[in-house]
C-alpha cells in the first residue's frame, strides 16, 4: 500500500470512528434483566405491563413528559414503571418517543421482567420491583463524542461548573427538575448542557443522583467534546453545540 493510500484509509478509519460515536450509535440504547419467561405468573405479568405501558403512553404526554405507575394483584409479581421526556421535548414529541420506547421494549425484552430503553427524547423503564422515589444506580447508559478538546483542564473545570449549577437548578428550583443552559468558552465558542431527574425524586436525591452522574462524566468523557450519562432516575449532557429546544 502507498503511503497516501494508507493516510487516506487512516483517515477514514477516523471517519468512521468519529461517526460511529458522534452519528452512528443510533438510539433507542436499551437494556433487559430477570429474563423469567418459565414463572408461572409471567403471563400475568404481561399482561398487566401491556397496559401499564399503554397507559403510561396516555398520561406523560398530559402530564408535562412524566408518569409513573404499578398494576396488578398483590399477591402476584406486578410491574411498576416509568416514563420520562426531555423537558424540552413537546407534548407531540413526547407523545411519538413514549409509543416508540414502548413498542421496542417489548420486541427488545420479550421475556424480561426488568427493561430500560432511552432515546434523545424520552427514557422507560420497568421492573418487578417497587422502585417509586429510589435513586437508580443499576440503569445506566454512557455516550460520549471520542474529539478531543484542545484545552481539557480547562474545558473540563467549565463542563464541571456549568453541569454542577444545572444539576442545583434541577433539583431544587425547577418546575419539571428539568434544566438547560450555556456557557461561553474562548472564541465563539459555547459549551450547552442539560441536567434532568424523575419527577419521583426528592430534591436532595436528585441532586445526589447527578452529582453522581457528574463525577462518572468527569471519569469517562472529560476532555472530550460531549458526553452523557442517562440513567433511570437521572440524565446529564453537554455538548458544544445545541441540542435542547429553547
Ligand atoms: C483523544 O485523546 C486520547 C488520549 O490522549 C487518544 O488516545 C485518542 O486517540 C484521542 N482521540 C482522537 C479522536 O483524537
Amino acid at each position: 500500500m502507498s503511503s497516501s493510500r494508507l493516510i487516506s484509509s487512516l483517515y477514514l478509519l477516523t471517519l468512521f470512528l468519529l461517526l460511529q460515536n458522534v452519528i452512528g450509535v443510533e438510539p433507542p440504547y436499551s437494556s433487559c434483566s430477570g429474563n423469567d419467561k418459565s414463572t408461572a405468573n409471567y403471563g400475568s405479568y404481561k399482561t398487566s405491563l401491556n397496559v401499564l405501558l399503554s397507559s403510561l403512553n396516555q398520561l406523560a404526554p398530559a402530564m408535562e413528559g412524566f408518569a409513573l405507575g404499578s398494576l396488578g394483584q398483590k399477591n402476584l409479581d406486578r410491574p411498576y414503571g416509568l416514563v420520562l421526556c426531555r423537558g424540552d421535548v413537546s407534548s407531540s414529541d413526547c407523545r411519538a418517543c413514549v409509543a416508540d420506547a414502548t413498542r421496542e421494549i417489548l420486541k427488545r425484552c420479550p421475556y424480561s421482567k426488568q427493561g430500560f430503553i432511552a432515546y434523545d427524547n424520552c427514557a422507560l423503564k420497568y421492573t418487578n420491583k417497587d422502585f417509586f422515589g429510589q435513586i437508580d444506580t443499576q440503569n445506566r447508559i454512557y455516550l460520549y463524542n471520542v474529539r478531543n478538546v484542545s484545552n481539557p483542564v480547562i474545558f473540563n473545570q467549565k463542563t464541571e461548573a456549568l453541569l454542577s449549577q444545572l444539576a442545583n437548578k434541577a433539583s431544587y428550583k425547577a418546575r419539571k427538575m428539568y434544566a438547560a443552559g450555556e456557557l461561553d468558552l474562548e472564541g465563539r465558542k459555547k459549551l450547552y448542557g442539560m441536567a434532568q431527574c424523575t419527577r419521583d425524586l426528592s430534591s436532595g436525591d436528585c441532586e445526589k443522583c447527578l452529582d453522581g452522574a457528574i463525577g462518572e462524566l468527569r471519569g469517562f468523557s472529560g476532555g472530550k467534546e460531549g458526553g452523557r450519562v442517562i440513567g433511570g432516575s437521572c440524565a446529564v449532557r453537554y455538548e458544544i453545540y445545541p441540542f435542547v429546544k429553547a
